[in-house]
């Protein structure tokens, strides 16, 4: 690791985290003088019990909800639009995330759009776009329901065109919560697949944020803490969860999502596009494609597969014996082995080929990767 220039390490908000915390969310809202927050959520999440224990819990302290939940499961710069208006046409102070990425990710995405109206895609953080996020924005609470992006400690939001399914990031730090309320036992409830994909999910931002370019320690030794509790405790929970197992994987993921301000890599950006393309749910995508890209990227990077070994608790310390332990992993929780399994076809390819070498992930993979590299891996996993 060399230190070649000034490098800027940033560490997240204020987490409130343990089985419970989401019930002090009311008494937070009063303490902050909130009273009409708009909860931003998906319309799955919004029919589940919890979800509505939350709601009428906030009611009974006389705070003024409107919940907002017309969203698309890879969410659109349409729905950001919508849920504004809901923010506007009942004048709301605050807003609250529930949900899993794609709920916390709409709801970051309104917090951005409230002070700022220029077309969304403006604030595109690979344009360059930040520097327009210049307004104040509104207070802004998140609730992590899934185990797996770990964006309710993020700082952006994945948006897609709503024609060409491109998917444009916003960022800015201003876009951090102010406060997270992680409670496991919302993730309770979680389907056994959905476990499993977003886990993977939350695996691989730990994973590539540990192998990425950047030189950052503080992020690698919590990218490594993260693994081993993922490794731990997410066969468990897909296939006999348990407040433990619940809990190790919510903070394993929220650690990869600090972990990944160093940056991802190749499995990312070979998932992306699946998502894009086909609409493939992104954890899923990244779990089938993690052992092949991992595969890629031991030339190199030798040392660092060694540390993953251990801390995976692997008895051969070497990259082959970490891409084996991928595999059998993906195995235990019913993530299939091949690309062909989850309805990619031979001749989505070359289009999936052109989005990957495009996708903003990759260049902070440590070993460089061309269009050619990324038509093989995905032949590779066919
Ligand atoms: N902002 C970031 O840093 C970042 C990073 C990676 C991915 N993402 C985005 O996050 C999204 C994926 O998020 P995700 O993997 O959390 O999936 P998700 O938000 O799509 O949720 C998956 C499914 O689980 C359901 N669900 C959520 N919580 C539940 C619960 N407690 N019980 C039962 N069902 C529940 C949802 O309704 C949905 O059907 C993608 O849109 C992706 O682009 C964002
Ligand atoms: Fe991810």
């Amino acid at each position: 690791m060399t230190f070649d220039k000034i490098y800027q390490y940033n560490f997240p908000t204020t987490i409130r985290f343990g089985a419970g915390a989401s019930k002090e969310l009311g008494d937070y809202l009063i303490k902050n003088n909130l009273s009409r927050p708009l909860i931003v959520t998906d319309p799955n999440v919004a029919g589940l019990d919890f979800f509505k224990a939350i709601v009428s819990g906030l009611k009974k302290k006389n705070i003024g909800i409107e919940v907002f939940s017309d969203i698309h499961k890879n969410p659109v710069k349409s729905d950001v639009y919508k849920g504004t208006e809901v923010f506007d046409n009942t004048t709301r102070d605050s807003i609250i995330g529930i949900g899993g990425g794609a709920a916390l990710d709409v709801a970051r995405a309104i917090v951005l759009r409230v002070n700022h109206r220029e077309d969304l895609f403006k604030y595109d953080d690979l344009i360059g776009g930040d520097v327009y996020v210049t307004n104040d924005v509104p207070h802004f609470i998140t609730i992590p329901t899934t185990a797996g992006t770990g964006s309710e400690v993020g700082r952006s939001a994945i948006i897609s065109d709503d024609e060409t399914h491109q998917k444009k990031i916003l960022f800015s730090p201003k876009l951090l919560a102010k406060i997270v309320f992680a409670d496991p036992e919302l993730t309770m409830e979680l389907p056994p697949f959905i476990t499993a994909a977003t886990g993977m999910d939350a695996l691989t931002h730990n994973m590539e944020a540990y192998l990425a370019k950047m030189p950052h320690p503080m992020c690698e030794g919590i990218a490594l803490e993260g693994m081993s509790l993922i490794h731990q405790s997410l066969a468990t929970a897909v296939n006999r969860p348990d407040l433990e197992s619940r809990s190790q994987m919510l903070i394993g993921s929220l650690m990869g999502a600090v972990a990944f301000q160093k940056g991802l890599g190749v499995v990312h950006s070979l998932a992306h596009p699946l998502s894009s393309l086909l609409d493939t749910h992104h954890g899923l995508a990244n779990a089938v494609n993690i052992p092949y890209g991992m595969e890629f990227n031991i030339g190199g990077s030798e040392e660092k597969f060694k540390r993953m070994a251990r801390t995976l608790e692997l008895k051969d310390e070497t990259g082959p014996a970490v891409v084996k332990y991928l595999f059998e992993l993906n195995s235990k929780i019913n993530i299939p082995h091949k690309l062909s399994a989850i309805g990619v076809k031979q001749e989505h390819v070359e289009a999936l080929a052109d989005l990957a070498i495009a996708d903003f992930a990759h260049p902070n993979n440590p070993k460089t990767v061309s269009r050619e590299d990324f038509r093989n891996l995905y032949n590779k996993a066919m």
